[in-house]
């Protein structure tokens, strides 16, 4: 029965608009890429150069540079994240808010839960929680629980290609987890778009997630510009860490590295193992423009110094560059870093409260607050001189 009334409303052709967010459809006066477009740097590359080498000189520049890297993310570490479905539909059900996606005649439903909050006005500021809620939940803003594991499956290596993500895409099996829980969190925003019942204001979305739900929420928020807040929680290596900053902070203790994380689940796309297995020296992209993919919009980063598999180092070094994106778009407290000193993984310490309030309230409540802080742990520090050999502009 269920079966039936699904293939029925596949039949129905699409209602909403959904913005595109995969990357065939990138302007055409934005230069090319190469087709080839890797290339040896042992530094953390030049957000601010074209993969065929002119530089970016203007915010429609930038623009531009930001499709390319997301295409660049796409095709050598994620997998392609896929534009319009053939029809999104939603209902609302007490907490239930069932979203159904169909494509080329398949259909998957998955039905994560809205808690709405006991203050403030409808419709609401949202945070969309990869995996389950792991930071304080703000005043006045609903709680969207989201079981990422459902759309891309994450248990070990022989998760790849599991998941509902993977059954409307069958084509698409060697993507890795996270471009499917994007996916996923796309479609939750076309549904609540669509949905005035649902009560959400879909112009105040946040997605947070720790440790691997960490990196997911930075890859969702890296790859649908809709997202007003991104806030990843002790994301660590494949999160806010950069892979060539963790390859060397593994040198004086034990870090994750890509030639690791590849080994231990399917978080990326098989097109990773490549560079993974030989050098991440070859990417033309490292994570400091996976967070230049969120700019202009806000980016909290909670890291914690007490795990050194995470690469505190790392994470702080490539937040530090990826601010130079954000300085360079002239919202440098778009971006805000808080490291704690060490705590149990994924619990939240009272003491970042106020840096989380504080992007609560800008980017979900549009209220004026301070948000201009970049806060290290221990003794931490970052020489951007050995790491960075381009300069920040001033991008009008
Ligand atoms: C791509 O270009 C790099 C740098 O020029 C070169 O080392 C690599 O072999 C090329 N790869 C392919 C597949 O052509
Ligand atoms: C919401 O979903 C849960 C789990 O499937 C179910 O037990 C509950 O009855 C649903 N609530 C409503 C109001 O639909
Ligand atoms: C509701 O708002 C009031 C006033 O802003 C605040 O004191 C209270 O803690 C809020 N309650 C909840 C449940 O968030
Ligand atoms: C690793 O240790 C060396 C020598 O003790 C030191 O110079 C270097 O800065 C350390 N690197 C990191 C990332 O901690
Ligand atoms: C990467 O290395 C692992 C472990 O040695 C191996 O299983 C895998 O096939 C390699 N992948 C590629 C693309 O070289
Ligand atoms: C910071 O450095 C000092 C002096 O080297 C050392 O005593 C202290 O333990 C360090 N603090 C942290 C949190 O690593």
């Amino acid at each position: 029965m269920r079966l039936n009334l699904s293939a029925l409303i596949c039949l129905i052709p699409a209602v909403l608009s959904i913005p595109f967010e995969g990357f065939t459809k990138r302007p055409n006066t934005c230069p090319k890429t190469p087709v080839n477009a890797t290339r040896y740097d042992a530094k953390l590359p030049d957000p601010f150069m074209f993969a065929n080498g002119r530089p970016v000189k203007t915010l429609s520049d930038f623009a531009c540079r930001q499709r390319e890297v997301s295409e660049l993310f796409q095709t050598f570490e994620l997998g392609a994240k896929p534009g319009n479905p053939d029809s999104v539909f939603g209902s609302i059900s007490g907490p239930n808010l069932t979203v159904t996606v169909c494509v080329h005649g398949r259909t998957v439903s998955f039905t994560p839960t809205i808690a709405y909050p006991a203050n403030g006005t409808a419709p609401h500021p949202a945070i969309i929680a990869l995996g389950g809620l792991t930071i304080p939940a703000p005043s006045g803003v609903a709680i969207i629980i989201y079981n990422n594991d459902d759309i891309g499956a994450q248990l070990d290596q022989s998760s790849r290609d599991q998941g509902k993500f993977f059954e409307l895409y069958p084509e698409l099996g060697a993507n890795g987890a996270m471009v499917a829980w994007a996916w996923g969190i796309s479609r939750i925003l076309d549904v609540l778009e669509t949905l005035p019942e649902a009560n959400i204001n879909t112009k105040k979305i946040a997605v947070t997630g720790c440790s691997r739900n960490g990196k997911g929420a930075l890859v969702a928020g890296a790859l649908d510009s809709r997202i007003a807040l991104t806030i990843p929680q002790e994301s660590g290596s494949g999160g806010t860490a950069c892979w060539r900053l963790s390859d060397y902070e593994n040198h004086n203790a034990s870090t994750q590295t890509a030639s690791e994380i590849v080994q231990e689940n399917v978080w990326f796309a098989t097109q990773f193992d490549d560079f993974a297995n030989t050098t991440v020296d070859m990417l033309p992209i490292d994570h400091h423009m996976l967070a230049g993919l969120v700019a202009p919009r806000g980016l909290l980063v909670i890291d914690n110094i007490g795990y050194e598999w995470l690469g505190p180092w790392s994470s702080y070094g490539c937040m530090k560059t990826a601010h130079r994106i954000f300085q360079a778009l002239g919202v440098s407290d778009h971006l805000g870093y808080s490291m704690s000193p060490s705590h149990l993984h994924c619990s939240f310490p009272s003491n970042q409260g106020p840096e989380l309030q504080a992007f609560v309230d800008k980017f979900l409540f549009d209220k004026i607050s301070d948000t201009n802080f970049f806060n290290p742990a221990g003794n931490i520090t970052f020489d951007d001189a050995q790491w960075v050999d381009w300069s920040t502009p001033h991008l009008r």
